[in-house]
Parts: C-alpha cells; sequence; structure tokens
C-alpha cells in the first residue's frame, strides 16, 4: 500500500487555498493509503512566531483538518516537533544537500526579498527539512499545492544523492501528487500573488474562521474587473482575478471553470459575486461550526495529536535508525 505524508504550517488561520489546494484533496486518501498528516511547527519557526500565537494556532489548525474531514480512525494526525526524528533526518540531509540546489529555490527568494542577511539560517535549510518529513516515513505520495512542487523535486534530489553517496537504495522516490482546479488559488486583492495564510492584508484571503458576514464583505471588495464573464476559459487571459473567481467557484461547487462560464457568461462581478459568497460560506459554515466545536475541549485534542505522534514515531524511530547506520554512526545501543 502506498503511504501518504503531507504537512501544513501552523504560521496562521488556514486559508481557503490551504483548504482547495491540499487539504480537502486528503481526505478521500485516507480510504485508499496509508495516511500521515502533520502540523509542522518547527518550519513555522524559519519566520518570527509569537509564542502565544503559535501555541493557538497549532491547536488550531489540527482541529481545522479533523473538522475538514481527517478521521483519526483512517489517518495519522500529529505535530512536527512531537517526533524527534524529523529534525534528526533534517540534520543529516543539511549535510546532503548542495547549496546551489538551495539557492535555485524560489520560496526562498520570495520569503527572503532583497533582505537575504537577515533571514533565518532555518529558512534556507527548510526544503531540507521537509524531505526529511516525508523521507522519514519512506512516504511516497505527497498531495500538495502547486507551489510546493519545487520543494518536491530537491526532497528527491537529497533522496537520490543520499542513495548514490551511500551505495544503497534505501528513501524512495517520491510522488508529487498536485491536484485540481485549484492548485493555486489567488489573492483577492491581487490576482497575480498566491493567496496566503502570512499575507499582511486580511483582504487578501478568505480564512476557514471567517463567519458569512466576513465572507461577504471580502468577496464584495475582491479586486475584479469592469468586464462580463466570457464564455471560454481562453479569453480570460490576461484577467487572472477573474480567472481565480471563477476558479474557486468551480473548486467549491466540484464542477470545472469551462462549466462555470457556461453558466454564468456575459454576468458581471456584481451577479457573479453574490453566487460566489454564497457558494462559499454554505460549504465553509460547516467546517468552522466544527472546528469550534473541537476547541471547546483543547485537552481532548492535545491527547490525540499525542497518540498520533505515538503512532508516527513507531514509523520513523526504525528508519531514522538505518539512516544512522548507512551513515556510520556509531549505534547507541
Ligand atoms: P503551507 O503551510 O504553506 O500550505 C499547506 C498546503 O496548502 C497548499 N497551499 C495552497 N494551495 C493552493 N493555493 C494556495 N494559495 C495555497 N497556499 C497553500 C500548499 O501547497 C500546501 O500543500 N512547506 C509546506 C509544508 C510542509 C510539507 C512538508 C508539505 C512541510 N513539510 C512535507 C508536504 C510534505 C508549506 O509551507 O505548506
Amino acid at each position: 500500500m502506498q503511504r501518504v505524508f503531507s504537512g501544513i504550517q501552523p504560521s496562521g488561520i488556514p486559508t481557503l487555498g490551504n483548504y482547495l489546494g491540499a487539504i480537502r484533496n486528503w481526505v478521500p486518501m485516507q480510504d485508499e493509503s496509508e495516511c500521515l498528516f502533520c502540523v509542522v511547527d518547527l518550519h513555522a519557526i524559519t519566520q518570527r512566531q509569537d509564542p502565544k500565537e503559535l501555541l493557538s494556532n497549532t491547536r488550531e489548525m489540527a482541529a481545522t483538518l479533523l473538522a475538514c474531514g481527517l478521521d483519526l480512525n483512517k489517518c495519522t494526525l500529529f505535530v512536527q516537533s512531537h517526533v524527534p526524528a524529523h529534525a534528526q533526518l533534517g540534520w543529516v540531509f543539511n549535510c546532503i544537500a548542495r547549496m546551489g540546489w538551495l539557492n535555485r529555490m524560489t520560496q526562498f527568494k520570495d520569503k527572503a526579498g532583497k533582505n537575504r542577511e537577515e533571514v533565518s539560517t532555518g529558512l534556507f535549510v527548510y526544503p531540507n527539512l521537509m524531505a526529511a518529513d516525508i523521507l522519514v516515513y519512506h512516504a511516497n505520495v505527497v498531495p500538495v499545492g502547486d507551489d510546493q512542487k519545487q520543494h518536491l523535486e530537491l526532497a528527491n534530489d537529497i533522496a537520490q544523492k543520499f542513495n548514490h553517496d551511500y551505495g544503497v537504495d534505501f528513501f524512495p522516490n517520491i510522488q508529487p501528487m498536485i491536484q485540481g482546479v485549484a492548485a493555486r488559488v489567488m489573492s483577492l486583492r491581487d490576482g497575480t500573488k498566491k493567496m496566503s495564510k502570512s499575507d499582511p492584508s486580511d483582504q487578501s484571503r478568505i480564512n476557514l474562521t471567517d463567519d458569512a458576514d466576513l465572507i461577504a464583505d471580502k468577496i464584495k471588495r475582491a479586486k475584479t474587473d469592469p468586464d462580463v464573464l466570457p464564455d471560454n476559459l481562453a479569453a480570460l487571459e490576461g484577467r487572472p482575478e477573474a480567472r481565480n473567481l471563477v476558479g474557486i467557484l468551480a473548486a467549491v461547487t466540484g464542477t470545472t471553470p469551462e462549466a462555470v462560464l457556461a453558466e454564468h457568461a456575459g454576468k458581471g462581478f456584481g451577479a457573479f459575486k453574490p453566487v460566489l459568497t454564497e457558494a462559499l460560506v454554505s460549504h465553509l459554515t460547516p467546517i468552522r461550526a466544527e472546528m469550534q466545536r473541537l476547541l471547546t475541549d483543547p485537552g481532548a485534542l492535545d491527547a490525540e495529536l499525542r497518540r498520533g505522534a505515538e503512532k508516527a514515531d513507531a514509523i520513523a524511530e526504525p528508519i531514522l535508525k538505518k539512516t544512522y547506520e548507512i551513515v556510520g554512526f556509531l549505534a547507541r545501543r
């Protein structure tokens, strides 16, 4: 059976982008594969996090994942810092990956901006830890949004170089799984930028915690253009904001952008936006309610996460031990 791994950073409140690009696709995989899903707090601190907020965001993220349909009887859900093997294998990979490879990472360039001297070294080696997250379970399928593709290619380079350098066939090849019309949901303020939980503007995204009024307000103010919707996708070329809203409606209603255009061609955004708002509110309201219910009992949630970490640990530990043996570390016992 294939083993699936994916992670999400508790660096803010989960957005519609996280949901449509990743979380929603994780849910059906639980029925077909052995699945591990992880709230990656070690990754979150590569950029400054307020400790209290990190703690509450970690619980909130776990509650969101459950509210979106992860089922603890079918998958393993845990917090990255609870399983030390991630950081331990991450160190080994720091010694495998090459500076040149990391220098090419577009996400590092975007996040570091012009101020390279000031960003944490953790941000630079972030993809090595991400490779460790996956490979410490010998996971071979990784469902993610489009923005993670380059990191997964690097993870494969690391696995191959490790195997080659040590003359082993130990780490498997990873298959990225990038699905659907919403693999890249864009900002509501700028259709050329990814919707992100760390964007300073709350108006740029729909958070899964937003209530109906807030969703309506954000969609109403979302950037658009004065033209009507065309009857075919090619005609949306050069209209990134319009393309994005059409894609969101298609993803939320389980149809295609082509079908959305067939239904709404000739309408302006004044008519289209209320339809989109309605679809988002009816889709997200039950998720928000379930998330709030789960957060009323943080003790129970923490206990589930501890159980998840134990299950994850039991898979990761022998793989880490074998890695150490391959590298030539003296066995502890
Ligand atoms: P993160 O926390 O930024 O995002 C979590 C998941 O959501 C997807 N995503 C999006 N998809 C579509 N449109 C968007 N606007 C959008 N924004 C985010 C991401 O592609 C991701 O799948 N590095 C990862 C976390 C990670 C990880 C891993 C993932 C750490 N280790 C191992 C897979 C495997 C990240 O920052 O995701």
